[in-house]
């Protein structure tokens, strides 16, 4: 994983929850989520998973870069007592999302999940924002917090205390298990969707879900309109060849 920053005008004043597309010259354009933005500058967070982002790996300060956007819609960003729920690199929008509701929220708490403690991401970050006592990492083999899934302690939780929004970012699945939880106990939630992007800006169908296009109505989805992709929310997604693969 590796945080990059770019100069663009236009995406330097980006809002939470939305994304770029990067076009590395000569591999690949990929869409990503936005970690920050302001003073002429974006940011973003990028695991090395193929092609395109081991090109952008090995790239060096000053190297060229495409930027569209920003592109999609945002977070809104809820007063009262918000609880945020990231796992892997769902935690870059997130945590811009924190930074800006840090000022605005009554309390904020944030839940956070990994494999391992190696890919559990901006730990000194959220720090920062969050009190020892709203701040709960997880890993799955139990090399830092509580050994288990991100979504084991949010049943806990919501069991001792109201939320007035949940935002969620990260797996799919893990996502799901935060809707199906938001949805039993009609919490507000906010989720923010990744699926097969070329375009960006809504022309050409690849990151359909349901009626949605991720791109342009989208990334960030609410509880009722989860509620209508209900079939295929963390369960299915399109592959590059345009058939239904499982997420
Ligand atoms: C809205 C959105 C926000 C994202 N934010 C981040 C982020 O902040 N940090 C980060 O590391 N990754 C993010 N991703 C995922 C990132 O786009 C993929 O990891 C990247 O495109 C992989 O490209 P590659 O050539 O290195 O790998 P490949 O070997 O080409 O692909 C590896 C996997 O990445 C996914 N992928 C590949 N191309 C695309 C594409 N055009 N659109 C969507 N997914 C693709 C597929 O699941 C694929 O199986 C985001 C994706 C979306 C849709
Ligand atoms: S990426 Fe082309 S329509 Fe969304």
């Amino acid at each position: 994983m590796k945080t990059f920053k770019l100069e663009d005008k236009l995406c330097s004043k980006a809002k939470p929850g939305q994304f770029l597309m990067l076009w590395i010259p000569g591999i690949d354009e990929i869409p990503l989520s936005i970690l920050n933005a302001g003073d002429g500058q974006v940011s973003v967070a990028v695991k090395n998973v193929g092609d395109a982002t081991r090109h952008l790996h090995k790239m060096n300060r000053g190297e060229l870069v495409g930027v569209r956007g920003p592109f999609g819609n945002s977070f809104t960003e809820s007063r009262g007592r918000v609880l945020l729920v990231g796992g892997g690199t769902g935690t870059a929008p997130l945590l811009f999302l924190a930074k800006r509701l840090a000022a605005k929220a009554d309390r904020l708490s944030f839940i956070v999940g990994a494999k391992t403690k190696s890919e559990l991401l901006f730990l000194k970050d959220l720090d920062t924002i969050c009190s020892e006592e709203s701040f709960l990492g997880t890993t799955e083999d139990g090399s830092f917090g509580i050994q288990c899934l991100a979504t084991e302690p949010l049943e806990e939780l919501l069991e001792k205390q109201n939320f007035n929004m949940i935002y969620t970012c990260g797996p799919e699945q893990m996502m799901r298990k935060v809707f199906d939880i938001a949805e039993k106990r009609r919490i507000p939630l906010e989720a923010s969707l990744e699926r097969l992007m070329r375009c960006g800006i809504g022309l050409c169908g690849s990151c359909m879900i349901g009626k949605y296009r991720v791109c342009r109505d989208g990334p960030v989805f609410n509880l009722s309109q989860l509620s209508e992709i209900k079939d295929e929310f963390g369960i299915s997604k399109l592959g590059f060849d345009g058939s239904v693969i499982p997420v």
